[in-house]
């Protein structure tokens, strides 16, 4: 799958909830989201079908994502009947690892391989501030405690930089992977409809987060864990983990896209920003041929987003980023 553009297309994050049991401040508002009706959502069986149409095509990597993917049934049965798709040859999981604990040992046994946590502070009652969920903070260290246990690899750690609430804590972070094998990723925040005041007022770029950290000790750039993303990586020297800045809004990355979405009710979307979707659900309920509808989709990925801090211009109106797996 090449766009026109020339960017080759092999990695989909699946999405397979719009719920989430957290609320966290740049994300989700605190009453939640109109959720979609249970019947608008794609089943196992038809992700898998999807999955299966697309590999022959190209794809080769899966992430499962959501909203928060565990508050979903039998994720590790989805995951086995993903790993089996031939040609799928790295599956991974995006969670805010509240309900990982449980979960681990079945999710690693079910063919996941590897794993990213949105965790945006090593404090519980900030933890509480941010999530809005208070109380998760144990479970989700318990989470991550599993998920070194059971051999997850690599273990990718996402913070979302927000001034005011854990920009103090850039050093911290950085430090932590000096002891744990985490790959702590800063990530700016990119502005939606639900959070535009907070994306205004409290950006903080990965500009200023490297700045913090090379005060510390010196930084060698390394090639980063396995992984399909735009992040850049850096290391302390020895240290096991490794830190990296995801910098949509002070340096667009889109020229190295490859990657596209399908949201928890089967629209198949090139960009994360933009109104471009494409229904798939429909058609394979209908039992159509949605081959044609992949690669026109395909066609009209966009070259870009133009995100602007504080503006939804860019992001096409987007509320959430829990709606389009993030
Ligand atoms: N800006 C940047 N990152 C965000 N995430 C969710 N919403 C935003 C936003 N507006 C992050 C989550 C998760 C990842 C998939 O995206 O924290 O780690
Ligand atoms: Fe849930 Fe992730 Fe959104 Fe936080 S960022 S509310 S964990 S979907």
């Amino acid at each position: 799958m090449i766009d026109q553009f020339g960017r080759t297309v092999q990695y989909l994050r699946v999405s397979i909830t719009d719920k989430c049991n957290l609320r966290c401040v740049y994300c989700m508002p605190m009453e939640g989201l109109p959720w979609l009706p249970r019947e608008d959502l794609l089943t196992y069986e038809e992700i898998e079908q999807i999955i299966r149409t697309l590999a022959p095509m190209g794809l080769q990597r899966v992430r499962i994502t959501g909203g928060e993917p565990l508050v979903r049934r039998d994720v590790p049965e989805l995951a086995r009947m993903l790993a089996a798709v031939p040609g799928i040859r790295d599956l991974s999981l995006s969670t805010n690892a509240v309900l990982l604990a449980d979960e681990a040992d079945a999710l690693r046994t079910a063919g996941i391989q590897r794993l990213n946590v949105s965790l945006d502070s090593l404090r519980p009652d900030r933890v509480d501030a941010i999530s809005r969920r208070p109380g998760s903070y144990p479970n989700i260290m318990a989470g991550l405690d599993a998920a070194e246990r059971v051999g997850f690899a690599p273990i990718k750690i996402n913070v979302v930089l927000i001034r005011g609430q854990n920009e103090d804590e850039i050093e911290d972070f950085a430090e932590i992977t000096r002891e744990r094998p985490w790959h702590v990723r800063f990530i700016e925040m990119m502005p939606t409809g639900a959070n535009l005041d907070l994306a205004a007022k409290q950006f903080v770029s990965c500009t200023e987060a490297l700045e913090r950290v090379r005060a510390i000790a010196d930084l060698e750039p390394v090639a980063g864990p396995f992984g399909n993303g735009p992040a850049r990586y850096y290391q302390f020297r020895g240290a096991p983990g490794t830190i990296g800045v995801i910098t949509p809004m002070s340096h667009n990355y889109c020229d190295r896209c490859n990657r596209m979405r399908l949201t928890a009710d089967g629209q198949l979307r090139p960009c994360l920003f933009g109104h471009i979707q494409t229904n798939l659900r429909d058609p394979l309920r209908a039992g159509r041929d949605i081959r044609p509808l992949i690669d026109e989709t395909l066609r009209i990925k966009p070259e870009r987003h133009y995100l602007i801090q504080g503006s939804t211009l860019g992001s096409g109106g987007l509320v959430a980023l829990s709606q389009t797996g993030g």
